[in-house]
């Protein structure tokens, strides 16, 4: 939602020849209703979020100075934000970016755009893993999108390394940015891979967002999610256990014994997935957690044996 460089809506902004009416609570209202209208749900809050993104100010300046008048670069600039955003372009597209934890990271039509459940995943794992880390600490990071997950992980580990992985170039294009942004790109390295192909050795934490919509519910899923986020991040096959049958099949020969596996599932697939690391010997204490909705979304498991 920040955008920079700010400047100040005091700096004398309008020539005589503008129109009055384009004042920023004018637009603002007249936006908030035409976002209403297509439908989307926290239409003002998005009118206020698009504006202080075009006008490249922080939004408390906009109830500052309501009467202030838009200069025709901003209107166009506005008007072109708004036009998107009623098609269904998902806000954070828009910005260019989202936060993520206690990053932000750009996001762009190659990656998905991070979620809530994703970040309650990352503070379970926070919670769960003791401090200090053991010596040496490695975790992989599976399907990392923008880079998420890894980079949240890196930062709140000073002493941790990663692998963070994805099958898409662009999307690791765009993590290996972020992960400059944040300050650790020298701890967490990227690559492309199928799964674990290009994963070696053993790690002490695999955890994985990985892509698990049923293809048969694709259709439904809002307009918004389906016609813009990439499908590559989003299509899990039947039932929307492929890719998670793989991963669960491969993960405990990646794990160091002891080591922690946390996966992101949909709640209808706690049952399937706690029967897939119950099929495979080498995994114990294998556990369901709730999201803050209370429904199924993270299972997660542990590699017998002595860490
Ligand atoms: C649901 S998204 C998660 C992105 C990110 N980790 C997050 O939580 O926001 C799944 C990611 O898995 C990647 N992916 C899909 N199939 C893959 C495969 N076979 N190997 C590696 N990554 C894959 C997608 O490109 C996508 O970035």
């Amino acid at each position: 939602m920040r955008e920079s460089p700010r400047r100040s809506l005091n700096s004398p902004a309008v020539t005589q020849t503008e129109s009055s009416e384009w004042t920023i609570r004018r637009v603002l209202d007249w936006t908030t209703g035409y976002l209403r209208r297509g439908k989307v749900d926290a239409a003002r809050f998005e009118a206020e979020v698009l504006l202080s993104h075009a006008l490249r100010v922080e939004r408390l300046e906009l109830y500052l100075h309501p009467e202030r008048l838009l200069r025709p670069p901003e209107r166009a600039r506005f008007r072109e934000l708004v036009r998107q955003r009623h098609a269904g372009t998902p806000l954070a597209y828009l910005l260019g970016t989202v936060e993520f934890m206690n990053v932000t990271l750009k996001v762009n039509c190659s990656t998905l755009i991070p979620r809530v459940e994703t970040e309650e995943m990352v503070e379970r794992i926070l919670r769960d893993v003791p401090s200090p880390l053991p010596k040496d600490f490695r975790f992989l990071d599976l399907g990392t999108g923008s880079g998420a997950i890894a980079i949240a992980l890196a930062k709140e580990w000073p002493e941790a390394r990663a692998l963070a992985v994805d099958i898409s170039n662009e999307a690791l294009t765009l993590a290996r940015e972020n992960a400059q942004q944040n300050g650790v790109a020298e701890r967490v390295a990227f690559a492309c891979s199928d799964w674990f192909s290009a994963a070696q050795g053993q790690y002490h934490l695999i955890v994985s967002n990985p892509p698990y919509i049923p293809s048969e519910d694709l259709g439904a899923l809002p307009q918004e999610v389906s016609a813009h986020e990439p499908r590559k991040a989003l299509d899990g096959g039947p039932r929307g256990l492929r890719e998670i049958e793989r991963i669960v099949r491969e993960a405990s020969g990646f794990l160091l014994p002891g080591g922690r596996l946390y996966l992101e599932i949909g709640s209808p697939q706690a049952e399937d997935v706690c029967k897939l690391l119950h099929e495979t010997p080498a995994f114990s204490r294998i556990e369901v957690h709730q999201d803050l909705a209370g429904r199924d979304r993270i299972v997660y498991a542990i590699r017998r044996g002595d860490p």
